[in-house]
């Protein structure tokens, strides 16, 4: 089933949430990644939708999607890259709204096992890339009269849990501080930035984790399951919306509750 057609089937019908926005999102890979479904779930919501990856996946992604979806290949660590994608949205859509930052990579290594290998991979994609795609939308927005950011940072961004990479936390923590930073420097010429924390979310690359980590990271969530990646989506929809016009400078936690628990 393609992507579009899931979040068509869903039991959530547009609400017209992004009427008329032009976005650019990131991470925008093959199906069921959070990027993809959340490419679907802003073109259900009106808005003509810029599908950036690295992968080469986001072509199919964006033909499935229709007509109020191009697709557009980077490396978001490249900022000769960042500034085609925004010249190209510009050029294809007539303006940027929105940017939804998604790209990211997952680390392996847990504890002493760190690598600096590892750690320059995490920081230059969550760390870097979320510096230079937020920078190169305020730059595009402010002379616009505004805009909204929405970065992907992770619920362990927060808190730390044995399972995953210091690295990935430390450059998601990272991802927070750039939010606030962006949202402090930029909200005075209408510009809003917010992040969303995802929890353990079942996205294409969770569908092959092991039974036993399957079972312990659902169970994490005080709601007992995995997030899905329209869970995902849906919040970054609305915080992208104007309905969310006075939220900026926070990093909004989806992940069922997750980093409610005292470990
Ligand atoms: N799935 C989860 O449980 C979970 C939990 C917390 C946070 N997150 C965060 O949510 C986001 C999406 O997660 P996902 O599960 O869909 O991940 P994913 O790995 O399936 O998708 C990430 C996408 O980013 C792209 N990408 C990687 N490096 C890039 C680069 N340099 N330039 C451009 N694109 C690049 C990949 O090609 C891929 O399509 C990530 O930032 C991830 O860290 C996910």
């Amino acid at each position: 089933m393609a992507i579009d057609d899931r979040v068509k089937n869903s039991p959530y019908r547009s609400s017209g949430l992004l009427a008329g926005k032009v976005a650019v999102i990131t991470g925008v890979g093959a199906a069921e990644t959070i990027g993809a479904v959340t490419a679907a779930v802003f073109v259900r919501e009106g808005a003509q939708v810029l599908a950036a990856d690295i992968s080469g996946a986001q072509k199919e992604t964006a033909i499935a999607l229709g007509p109020a979806a191009a697709p557009f290949q980077l490396d978001i660590t490249r900022e000769e890259d960042v500034a085609a994608m925004f010249a190209h949205a510009v050029e294809t859509f007539g303006r940027v709204d929105i940017l939804v930052n998604v790209a990211g990579n997952p680390g392996a290594r847990r504890g002493e096992e760190v690598t600096v290998e590892e750690y320059e991979s995490l920081t230059s994609v969550h760390l870097l890339g979320t510096l230079l795609t937020n920078k190169h939308a305020v730059r595009m927005m402010a002379p616009a009269g505004g805009g909204a950011i929405m970065n992907f940072s992770s619920a362990a961004s927060f808190n730390i849990d044995k399972l995953i990479s210091p690295a990935y936390s430390a450059a998601k923590a990272g991802v927070n501080a750039l939010t606030k930073s962006f949202a402090v420097h930029h909200g005075p010429q209408g510009i809003r930035v917010n992040a969303v924390a995802p929890g353990f979310t079942l996205s294409k690359k969770n569908h092959g984790v092991p039974p036993e980590i399957m079972q312990n990271l659902s169970g994490k969530a005080a709601l007992a399951r995995p997030g899905t990646p329209q869970e995902q989506a849906d919040v970054a929809a609305f915080l992208a919306s104007d309905r969310a016009s006075f939220v900026t400078g926070v990093v909004v936690p989806v992940d069922g509750g997750w980093t409610a628990r005292l470990a």
